[in-house]
């Protein structure tokens, strides 16, 4: 087994020197630090990245060097022109600008975009240097997205993930960068790449589809050959580690201390890095529009305000700090008294038991950032609440709205809005904080830090997999002939043809889709030689593959391999399947159905199926990814496995497959010809189980593990009938 190299530009550690000359390790603030930072010492894995220090002399960065290596980190060292020019520069004033959505603020410098393509190089002969060609190297955040392609040219075949932490901005943001196209190439160096939210994986879709031209299915789209997979991968937190420093003796005396200077007032809660996508600023005037029209709160609540230094170089984060400075300057002198003041400001960083102590006191957490890709922090705050109480103000512009939504949702530009919102909060009864807080929680649990890794980790090996199995080559005429002469020599052909989207063309109505006179022609055609076995094997019920083509000499496969019909017997189903998991899916499937109009369940023997060809277009594919994620998650568990068909997503037992049934033909007949077509997903298992001479033919442009491909059911029936 390979390992894994994580790259990002930042490691979990930062070196500094103390007053004395010596250098100190601290950990990095930072949900990309935080986050992973207690996942990738599994295994032999090595984080490769920059120690955020620039070291005077050599005998420093060995010891450095040396030091990090016992905590599996490879530091990447930058000269002091690299960390203004690459760091601070493109990354923080044209990237981090641009990404969320202040591409005002963004500078546009060739000397910063020079200095970026090389730190990118630079980045990549370092893991270069310590990948194997069995390792797995995944990449992180926008200081590298050329660093992708930078390694795919290196060693072609390495599996390469990528995940952005920061929003994608749309479109008509992302097309103002001069070196749009670049970076896009960059990033789809990798197999797999990964955002926080639908909506990110959109933006960067649809920016790929209008720069590079590539269009997509589900995600999924061709690269130079190489087939790239895009999804969304929702961040959790390491939810243990919060909660049982919440517990921990250390944490409770500091609140003990906390307490005692604070006194019985309420508190508000607000931590961050100093960043002007953060809204801080917004936040105090908010505060102060709250005691304006809620005078009687005045002595009665703090804002307890943690703003942890970050870029300081950059000057939109100087001025920043110099207006945050001001503000809650005039906030405390225009409400303080002697016995209390308004916000208990802090310009540093904390160690964890304060952070926890603080979010176990904090009767309300305030998270409003203007844009951020996921936001930690608020996740934070709920795992910390083991009492279950406490009530969470959270902007929805932040990735974490789309999971929290038993938070108070808001638009931070609606001041009005929030400064309601902070009463509602404090007003909130316990039941009603317990009721919401339970839901976060148990949500926050699941989807934790570890299950995040697993599911980007075990689909980017997927797409590996399906990488080296995809070598589909059109259907040429060469290709096409030797087709032929091989089935004209057999004497016993062996056909297994899908239905939708292979023998009749894809239909918007399902129930309109049945077969017309030229395919009851072709199948007479193919089954009159005795030579040929036809075998339609489908997604299809059994009562509608019956009804539409029972007349025939062929035999079936339906619900993709439960059931299945040979000549002249009755249906059969091999396999003792087990239903009851239906009770628990069908609840799902239903809260999408309500919730995506037009959308439906169809109930089969032994599958639940979502069917959304009649749903708005675009809604529809959102909302299918959705399910998608949902359902994989739960399927893990439950022994089940989710087909995405075209406009369908279905879930069955994993022991069923299109490919498991074709094998009983297989195995069970000699014969010297095989043929298999489809076109979807479902249809990859046939091609997989057939032997390596047998003709496995994917209908449409996707890349496939069969061997040839043709573009639509109009050429598979043209080459049906010159089988006749
Ligand atoms: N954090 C920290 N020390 C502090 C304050 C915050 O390590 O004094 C951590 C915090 O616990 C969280 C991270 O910094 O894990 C901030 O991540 P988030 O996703 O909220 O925002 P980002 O800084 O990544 O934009
Ligand atoms: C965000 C970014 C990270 C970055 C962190 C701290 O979380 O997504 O890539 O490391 O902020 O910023 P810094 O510039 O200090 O690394």
């Amino acid at each position: 087994m390979g390992r894994t190299i994580i790259v990002s530009n930042r490691l979990p550690v930062k070196v500094a020197k103390d007053e004395n000359g010596k250098l100190r390790y601290k950990s990095s603030e930072g949900g990309l630090a935080t986050g992973l930072g207690s996942v990738y010492k599994d295994g032999d894995n090595i984080w490769v990245g920059w120690p955020g220090f620039h070291f005077d002399n050599e005998e420093e960065e060995k010891e450095a060097a040396a030091k990090l290596k016992l905590e599996n980190m490879k530091p990447v060292a930058l000269t002091e022109e690299e960390i203004e020019l690459y760091y601070e520069g493109f990354s923080n004033e044209t990237l981090w600008p641009t990404f969320h959505y202040f591409n005002q603020n963004a500078l546009y410098k060739k000397s910063y975009w020079q200095a970026y393509e090389e730190v990118n190089h630079k980045f990549c002969k370092e893991v270069v240097e310590v990948a194997n060609p069995d390792d797995t190297i995944w990449v992180h955040d926008y200081q590298l997205l050329l660093l992708p392609g930078l390694i795919r040219e290196k060693l072609p075949s390495v599996s390469i993930g990528f995940f952005l932490h920061i929003p994608f901005p749309s479109f008509e943001v992302f097309r103002l960068l001069p070196w749009r196209r670049q970076l896009l190439d960059g990033v789809l160096g990798s197999d797999l790449i990964g955002f926080h939210t639908y909506d990110d994986m959109r933006h960067f879709l649809s920016a790929v589809s209008r720069i590079c031209f590539i269009s997509n299915q589900h995600g999924q789209l061709n690269k130079d050959g190489r087939t790239v997979e895009v999804d969304s991968f929702p961040m959790g937190i390491d939810y243990e580690k919060y909660a049982n420093s919440s517990a921990s003796p250390q944490t409770l005396s500091r609140e003990v201390k906390f307490r005692t200077s604070l006194g019985a007032q309420k508190l508000m809660l607000s931590i961050d890095r100093l960043d002007y996508s953060k809204g801080i600023p917004a936040r105090l005037e908010i505060f102060d529009l709250f005691f304006q029209k809620y005078p009687e709160y005045l002595g009665k609540v703090s804002l307890m305000m943690v703003v942890v230094p970050s870029r300081d170089n950059v000057e939109q984060y100087r001025g920043l700090k110099e207006e945050i400075d001001l503000l809650v300057g005039r906030i405390n002198g225009k409400y303080g008294a002697v016995n209390w003041t308004p916000i208990h400001y802090f310009y540093r960083s904390f160690p964890l038991s304060d952070l926890s102590a603080y979010y176990r006191m904090a009767d309300v957490a305030l998270v409003t950032p203007m844009r951020d890709g996921m936001n930690l922090v608020c996740k934070e705050y709920v795992a910390s609440r083991l009492d279950k109480q406490g009530v969470l103000i959270l902007s929805e512009m932040a990735g974490a709205s789309k999971e929290l939504s038993e938070a108070i949702i808001v638009n931070p530009n609606d001041k009005h809005q929030v400064r309601d919102a902070i009463k509602r909060a404090l007003e909130m009864t316990e039941e009603e904080q317990i009721r919401h807080m339970e839901i976060m929680q148990a949500s926050l649990k699941k989807y934790n830090i570890h299950h995040w890794v697993k599911l980007f980790m075990d689909r980017l090996h997927d797409v590996f997999v399906k990488q080296k199995e995809m070598t589909t080559k059109l259907l040429d005429s060469t290709a096409e002939k030797t087709l032929i002469e091989s089935f004209r020599k057999s004497d016993k052909k062996l056909l297994f043809l899908d239905y939708d989207g292979t023998l009749a063309p894809f239909n918007t109505d399902p129930t309109q889709a049945g077969p017309d006179e030229e395919l009851h022609e072709i199948i007479k055609g193919l089954t009159k030689n005795k030579k040929n076995n036809v075998v339609v094997i489908s997604g299809r019920d059994r009562n509608t593959l019956e009804n539409w083509l029972g007349q025939h000499d062929i035999e079936f496969v339906a619900e993709h391999g439960v059931w299945i019909k040979h000549k002249g017997k009755a249906w059969e189903t091999s396999d003792k399947l087990d239903n009851s998991w239906k009770d628990d899916i069908r609840p799902i499937m239903e809260i999408y159905v309500n919730k995506t109009p037009g959308s439906f369940i169809e109930e089969k023997d032994y599958s639940l199926v979502w069917h959304f060809r009649k749903v708005e277009t675009g809604l529809g594919e959102l909302r299918s990814r959705e399910i998608i994620s949902h359902l994989k998650y739960l399927a893990v568990n439950m022994n089940l496995q989710v087909l995405e068909g075209s406009m369908v997503v279905e879930i069955k037992n994993l022991e069923v497959n299109k490919g498991k049934a074709a094998m009983k033909w297989v195995q069970e007949k000699a014969n010297d010809f095989i043929l298999a077509i489809g076109d979807d997903a479902t249809d990859e298992d046939t091609f997989k189980a057939l032997p390596d001479q047998a003709f496995t033919i994917k209908v449409g442009d996707i890349h496939s593990a069969a061997r040839f491909s043709l573009m639509e059911p109009k050429q598979v029936r043209n080459l049906l009938k010159q089988l006749i």
